[in-house]
């Protein structure tokens, strides 16, 4: 049985003065690192429905690591019923959320939880969430999914349902830009697309009375293939490129897709993964719903064989570590 989970949700209704695990240090504060002014550089909005869309993604994908989409067929009702029922879920009281509380000690990454209760060393971040994988079936455990509020299951199973189908579209073509056969991604991450595992994540930022003090993620790279990640309408998300953080702007209807580690290391670097960050708000709760594409947990972390042959050394070598130990080391801030 996990502990009881302190949420940042529950810290920020009752709060005075912000606690000081939460303060960043000056360089790490939002708005001084923020880039402001007119800028040349805006993160590729690339309209899926348009003849360009494949080779604008695989643009992106070496420019930035990160990209919105729209005309992505994904229908504007089911986006909001997932978020209906994740809003609902953190609306709900802490002992009903609590029955999902995520295990630090089982070794297991689902359920409700929260980084007051994670964190280890560093600074706390102003975040909660909830975390359950919801692809393919065998590997998903019900007993993470919430069964309040009414309709939560049917929500995330229409979502997932777009989901496979939209990651597909998108690995496709970036397996196209590497001179790839088309399911060369999900064939090497998982024997074809049928073995990705999607993982989806409910983050939930409250409003906080410092937020220029705080983040509500800390810079990192998702070790993941890909994510695609959907919103609520307050602004948070931002990425780095050229040592500068940009805003990464609402646009209403699109998803937000970023490239992970397991991409960039396949890639050979061809591909980036995006460093992102999250910044919170003073009034607004701040809610966002990333789906994580992960390789089978045997897969082997490497480059492409394709794309190391000849003169081309790889870039990347883990020494045949598999996604799990990936995974494993990255989140216990182990050496890779
Ligand atoms: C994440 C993440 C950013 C966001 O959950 O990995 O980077 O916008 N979230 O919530
Ligand atoms: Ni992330």
């Amino acid at each position: 049985m996990a502990g009881v989970v302190q949420s940042v949700q529950a810290l920020a209704s009752s709060l005075g003065a912000l606690p000081p695990e939460f303060v960043r240090p000056e360089h790490e504060r939002p708005r001084a690192t923020t880039f402001r002014g007119a800028s040349p550089l805006q993160i590729p909005v690339v309209d899926m429905s348009l003849p360009d869309a494949g080779s604008r993604m695989v643009e992106a994908a070496r420019e930035w690591g990160i990209f919105q989409v729209v005309n992505h067929g994904v229908p504007a009702d089911t986006v909001a019923e997932l978020q209906r029922v994740g809003r609902e879920f953190f609306a709900l009281p802490q002992e009903e959320k609590q029955r999902y509380a995520m295990d630090p000690a089982s070794g297991k990454t689902e359920g409700y939880g929260s980084s007051v209760q994670r964190s280890t060393g560093d600074r706390k971040i102003w975040s909660d969430n909830l975390f359950h994988a919801i692809s393919p079936p065998a590997a998903v455990n019900h007993g993470f999914w919430p069964d309040k509020p009414r309709g939560y299951r049917e929500a995330n199973e229409a979502y997932c349902g777009h989901m496979r189908r939209l990651t597909r579209e998108v690995l496709e073509r970036l397996s196209a830009g590497l001179g790839l056969e088309k399911g060369a991604m999900a064939e090497a991450f998982a024997g074809g697309d049928d073995g990705l595992v999607l993982m989806q994540k409910v983050n939930f930022y409250p409003p906080c009375p410092q937020p220029e003090l705080v983040l509500g993620f800390a810079p990192h790279t998702d070790l993941c293939a890909l994510t695609v990640l959907v919103a609520n309408d307050v602004p948070g998300l931002q990425v780095s490129k050229d040592g500068h953080w940009y805003d990464v702007e609402h646009v209403p209807g699109a998803l937000i897709v970023n490239v992970g580690d397991q991409i960039e290391i396949l890639s050979n670097g061809r591909y980036r993964a995006a460093l992102h960050r999250a910044t919170v708000s003073k009034e607004k709760t701040r809610m966002s719903w990333p789906v994580f594409v992960h390789p089978r947990r045997e897969y082997i972390v490497a480059p492409h064989p394709r794309l190391v042959a000849g003169e081309i050394p790889a870039k990347y070598d883990y020494k045949a570590k598999t996604f799990e130990d990936y995974t494993y080391c990255k989140i216990n801030k182990l050496p890779q």
